[in-house]
Parts: structure tokens; sequence; C-alpha cells
């Protein structure tokens, strides 16, 4: 009988502001026995990576409160993208040495499909790719890459003819991603980036950004003015960050709003300036990846595209990672602090991050 510990991080109070490990959540252990743990038909996933992203501080609320993403349940496990690899299963679509991708609970060991309900479940095999972790499958080729490549689709035309592209909170997993795919395609556009760090405003340089400053040590507004005006600006802050774009986009600009990270723990400025909207005749496309039909085409593209793009290196794995499950909270929480420099990544199991 193989008795494992099965860690688990639950989560067990809504934050108000910033998220606290082991106060919003908890890391607990268990006996597990992979030998006779029911299956109900479904399989048994080894976690090898999970991934942290920032709108899980939208799941951290009363479940009443409705959102684009589920609310987390006060005692349960959190759950979210994650890759494993099936150690027993009674799906014949499965095979045990199988690796999968798909949104599972924070737990060394997971059955699929267990109890999540919502909406955003779902499991499909992966392959192993020469030089890459497994990891790279909730980073670069999971929700992050998806993320870029669905919103920039909403750019792509405009871009032929602009000259000018600012992105915020650019040194992470979506900004990165963006930097190099827009460096890739549309070589002849001017990339202003911003970040909070000195490391990653090196960072941005080195990857393909013309100018790149801190946020946190800088007139915003000062340098789109200098380096503008903006054709298209990529929105990942919000409040004070889009007030400052706002007044400094083209006439005809396009804002693709992809989050609003000034805002998920407190309140960081408010956009004051909206009325540039009409008087430039500016246009912003929110999006939310993977929803609609246009989300879904977009999919299919990226399977075909960026695949090839990260085994030519044009596109590169950048993680901060974080080993054992139990990390995991640290994790979470570094993506609001700013602590994480490239894809925030829990490697559950070595296997997870080994290439
Ligand atoms: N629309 C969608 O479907 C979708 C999907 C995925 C992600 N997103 C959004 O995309 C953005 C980036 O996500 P990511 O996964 O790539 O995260 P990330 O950049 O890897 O990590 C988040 C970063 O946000 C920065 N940050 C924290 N507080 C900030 C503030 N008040 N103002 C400006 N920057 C702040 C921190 O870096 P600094 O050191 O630079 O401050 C932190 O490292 C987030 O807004 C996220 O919600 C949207």
């Amino acid at each position: 009988m193989p008795k494992v510990t099965n860690g688990r991080v639950i989560y067990v109070k809504h934050p108000t502001g910033y998220y606290e490990p082991g106060v919003h959540t908890k890391y607990v252990e268990e006996q597990l026995d992979t030998d006779t743990v029911p299956l109900n038909g479904g399989i048994l996933v080894k976690i090898l990576a999970i991934s942290s992203d920032p709108y899980m501080r939208h799941r951290m609320r009363d479940e009443n409160i409705p959102l684009f993403a589920p609310p987390l349940k006060i005692g349960e496990p959190l759950d979210n993208f994650s890759v494993g690899k099936v150690i027993r299963s009674e799906d014949p679509a499965y095979a045990p040495g199988d690796y999968v991708s798909g949104y599972f609970t924070f737990e060394n060991y997971v059955v699929h499909p267990g109890n999540i309900t919502h909406v955003f479940k779902f499991c499909t095999k992966i392959p192993k790719l020469p030089g890459l972790p497994m990891s790279a499958f909730v980073g670069i080729l999971g929700m992050p890459g998806k993320t870029a490549y669905q919103g920039w689709l909403f750019a792509k035309e405009k871009a032929k003819t602009s000259k000018t592209l600012y992105i915020s909170v650019a040194a992470g997993a979506v900004g990165t991603f963006l930097i190099e795919y827009v460096k890739t395609i549309h070589p002849h556009l001017k990339i202003i980036a911003s970040a909070g760090t000195p490391a990653k405003i090196d960072l941005l340089k080195s990857i393909g950004a013309d100018v790149a400053f801190n946020y946190k040590e800088t007139d915003i507004a000062k340098v789109l003015a200098e380096h503008g005006p903006i054709d298209i600006y990529w929105d990942n802050a919000s409040g004070s960050t889009l007030d400052a774009a706002l007044c400094n986009m083209s006439t005809f600009g396009l804002i693709v709003s992809c989050g609003a990270i000034s805002s998920y723990n407190e309140d960081q400025g408010a956009v004051k300036h909206f009325e540039k909207v009409f008087e430039r005749s500016l246009s912003i496309h929110g999006f939310i990846v993977g929803i609609g039909d246009e989300a879904k085409r977009a999919l299919v593209e990226f399977e075909k595209e960026i695949p090839p793009l990260v085994l030519a290196g044009k596109i590169k794995l950048r993680e901060h990672r974080f080993y054992g499950l139990k990390s995991a909270e640290q994790a979470l929480r570094s993506v609001h602090t700013g602590e994480n420099f490239g894809k925030a990544v829990v490697i559950v199991d070595e296997e997870g991050g080994a290439a």
C-alpha cells in the first residue's frame, strides 16, 4: 500500500487588502493511499507545477459577489492552472505516465474529475517538448501566453500603421511574452515598457523594449510625453498609469485593457481623464482570456504559431520558481508585491521543473 503524504493549501479567510500566507490560507497534510483512493471512473494526477496568477486575488471574496472568476470556497483547497502526471487511470482516454494540463486543486495528488464544479474545470493531455520543463505549460505555453496572444489580436491590424506601443506591468508573465512576440511580428514598433525594480528595467531593455522605466520612481506621463504619443497602450495596471496613458494617446489610439493590478489590493489612483476617449477618438478593447468565440479561434491559432516560436527561442521561458507545495502561499503573494521576477510558478515535484 503506497501511503503518501498529500499536502493541501486550504482557503480559510477572505482578505480585505493584501493576501497573507498563513492568515487567509493554510497548508495542511494528510495521508493518502494512492492505490486505493476512489477514482470513480477518473484519473489520479500527481501535481508537478502550479501557476500563481494575479487574478487569484479576485477569487478570494464572498461567494455572493459576482465576478468573471469563480470564488474560492472557505474550507476547501484552492485551485488554479496546473500540470501533472497521471499515475492511475480508470478513464480510457488517459494512461499512467501521460502528462496533463488542467485546472486542479492545490494538492500533491488530485483525482480528476474531483470536486471542482465551476466553469474553469478542464484537463488535456500535453506533450513533453525538447528543452522545456512541463511548467512551461502554465507560463508561455499556458494561460499568460494565451492572454498576450489573444489580446494582441485586437491590436494586430492597427500595429501595422502604428509607431509606438506602451506596455505596463511589462516584466512579468504576460508582459515579457508580449514584448518578444511583438518584436518578432512587428519589429518597426517602438516599445515603451514599465515595471517596478531596476533589475526588471534591465530585463525589459535586454528583451527588446526601446524605452524602459521604473513606474515607482518616474513621472509616467512625462516619459510617455517625451517618447509618445502612444498609438497602442496595453494596460495591465489601470489607475493612475491608465490615466497617464490616456493623456498621451494619439488620435484614434487603441487601449487593450488586459488587467488592473493597481486596484486588486488597494486603490492606487483614479482615472481622471476619461474624456480623452472622446476627445481623441480612442478605442478601448477589454478581454478575458478564453472567453468568447474569437478567443476560442485565437487559441487554436496559438497552438499552431507559438510552440515553434518558443522552440526557436524567440519567446523565452522566464520563471520565478517557488519549490514545494507549501511555497504556493508565498507564490500567490509574490505577484502582488512584485517579488516575482518572471512567471511565478510553484514547482511541486522536481519533474515539473526539469527540462
Ligand atoms: N485579461 C486576462 O484574461 C488576463 C489574464 C492574465 C493576466 N491578466 C492581467 O495581466 C497583468 C499581468 O499579469 P501577469 O500574470 O503577467 O503578472 P506578473 O507581471 O507576472 O506579476 C504581477 C506584477 O504586477 C506588478 N504590480 C503589483 N502591483 C502593482 C501596481 N500597483 N501597479 C503596477 N504594477 C504592479 C508587480 O511587478 P512590479 O515590480 O513591476 O510592480 C508584479 O510582479 C495583471 O494585471 C493580470 O491581472 C489578465
